[in-house]
């Protein structure tokens, strides 16, 4: 299969390093073009982007020069990682000059045309992706949840088949998570910041839209959210990269601990049985040691592509509990919008 030319916007960013490391070498897809704001445009990738990876820059991107983000230019997929203040206007002009932009961003999330995906759990809601074209836009737009969002929906898509009604979700998350350079660190240091703007409310509707089942009303296809209440805290932590979630959850009586455990453990989907490129073998590993996961030992699992599960105990006051923990900006974010695109290019979409 001929590589297809894609770009980034946003790319110097901590979402856009994240996607320039994964597209290096991948096999279907060739890294063409890298786009940034005023501040970077003209610049080499190498001196625009403050570069924050363990792992070097790739050399084919370090010499690249940014690109203004202009519509039109740059290859068909474009991949985003701009700034929600700045990603509604975009990736819209984007997606109306034909583009496919597959987006990290806020923006489009809830929109009832967009596409909201994590691909093991939902991948049928791309038959949204038809709907845009009543905008008058020559593309469209595809989007992936909110980093903790993506976490909790693959620890609860297993657990749907057991009648699920209520969850409560506390997460810990990382520092990596508010971009470059994000929060200061005499704010984060020995600390915990137990507010995270707007972050509860992304959870709790995200994960219920990502869960729910899409139907066709009068020939035209809609998402109807899952019933389950969702109950989230959200907390910065002085970690680097890996958000961990505590999640409570009420199901069924009479289901066992073990199959919970059966339930999470077996957990597969399309991008498995597609064996895509960025897929893990396991989208969810559950570990039986008491004191996991954690983000320092755990994170990288499956390339930052598996979520880890552990801990799973009875809760006195739901039903069950456990620990999950995922990669923020790999699962998170740039790797799940990899998935994503790997996914509609399987399906034929792009
Ligand atoms: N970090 C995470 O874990 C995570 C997880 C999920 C989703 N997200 C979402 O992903 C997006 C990127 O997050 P991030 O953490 O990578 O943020 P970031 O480090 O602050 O990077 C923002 C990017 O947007 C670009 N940008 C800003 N203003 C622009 C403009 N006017 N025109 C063109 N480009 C502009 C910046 O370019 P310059 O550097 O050239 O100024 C930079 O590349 C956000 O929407 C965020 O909510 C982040």
């Amino acid at each position: 299969m001929a590589q297809m030319e894609v770009g980034v916007l946003g790319a110097t960013g901590t979402v856009g390093q994240q996607f320039v490391r994964l597209l290096d070498q991948h096999p279907w897809f060739k890294l063409t073009w890298l786009a940034g704001s005023e501040r970077s445009e003209g610049k080499r990738y190498a001196d625009a982007a403050p570069w924050r990876l363990s792992t070097p820059i790739p050399t084919e991107s370090a010499d690249k020069i940014v690109q203004a983000p202009v519509p039109g230019q740059g290859p068909k997929l474009v991949f985003s990682a701009l700034d929600a203040a700045v990603a509604g206007e975009l990736e819209a002009a984007f997606a109306a000059a034909g583009h496919i932009v597959v987006s990290n961003a806020r923006n489009y999330r809830m929109e009832a045309d967009v596409p909201l995906l994590v691909p093991e759990v939902n991948p049928e809601h791309l038959g949204l992706v038809p709907l845009q074209s009543t905008r008058g836009w020559k593309g469209s737009i595809v989007t992936n949840p909110n980093c903790s969002t993506v976490f909790l929906a693959m620890a609860l898509a297993p657990l749907r088949q057991f009648n699920l009604r209520q969850v409560m979700v506390t997460t810990l998350q990382a520092v990596s998570g508010a971009g470059y350079p994000g929060v200061p660190s005499l704010d984060i240091l020995g600390n915990v910041v137990p507010f995270i703007g707007g972050e509860e409310e992304k959870i709790e509707s995200e994960t219920k839209r990502i869960l729910g089942s899409l139907r066709s009303e009068n020939g035209k296809n809609a998402v109807v959210p899952h019933g389950v209440t969702i109950s989230a805290q959200t907390t910065r932590v002085p970690v680097i990269d890996g958000h961990t979630e505590s999640i409570s959850v009420s199901i069924d009586q009479g289901v066992t601990i073990e199959d919970v455990k059966q339930a999470l453990m077996t957990f597969r989907g399309r991008p498995q049985d597609q064996r895509l490129p960025s897929a893990p073998c396991h989208p969810i590993v559950y570990l039986p040691e008491q004191n996991r996961p954690q983000p320092r030992l755990d994170v990288d699992r499956g390339n930052g592509m598996t979520v880890t599960i552990g801990r799973l105990r009875p809760c006195s006051v739901l039903g069950y509990k456990f620990i999950a923990l995922g990669h923020n900006t790999v699962r998170g974010a740039a790797g799940a919008a990899l998935l994503n695109a790997e996914l509609m290019q399987s399906e034929g979409v792009l």
